[in-house]
């Protein structure tokens, strides 16, 4: 209990339209949406991967830096 690992890395989600959905996917073998964060153009979510969150959908435009790279969704 209490015993979390708070050191993962942190990844960045820069929104570049209005209703971007930043949405956290759960861990384990049960794989299933748990929080959707709506965020609007110009604003930033700062997150990490935890014990709940394995996986994370980002749907809409924006710019997503993570330590492996930075991309932007919606482009071709
Ligand atoms: N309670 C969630 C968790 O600890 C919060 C969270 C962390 C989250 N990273 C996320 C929610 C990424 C959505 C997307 O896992």
């Amino acid at each position: 209990m209490g015993c979390k690992d708070t050191s993962a890395e942190f990844f960045v989600i820069k929104a570049l339209e209005d209703g971007v959905n930043v949405i956290g996917l759960t861990r384990g073998s049960d794989t299933r949406f748990h929080h959707s964060e709506k965020l609007d153009r110009g604003e930033v979510m700062i997150a990490q991967f935890t014990e709940h969150t394995s996986a994370v959908k980002v749907r809409g435009k924006a710019i997503i830096q993570t330590s492996h790279g930075e991309i932007k969704s919606m482009e071709e």
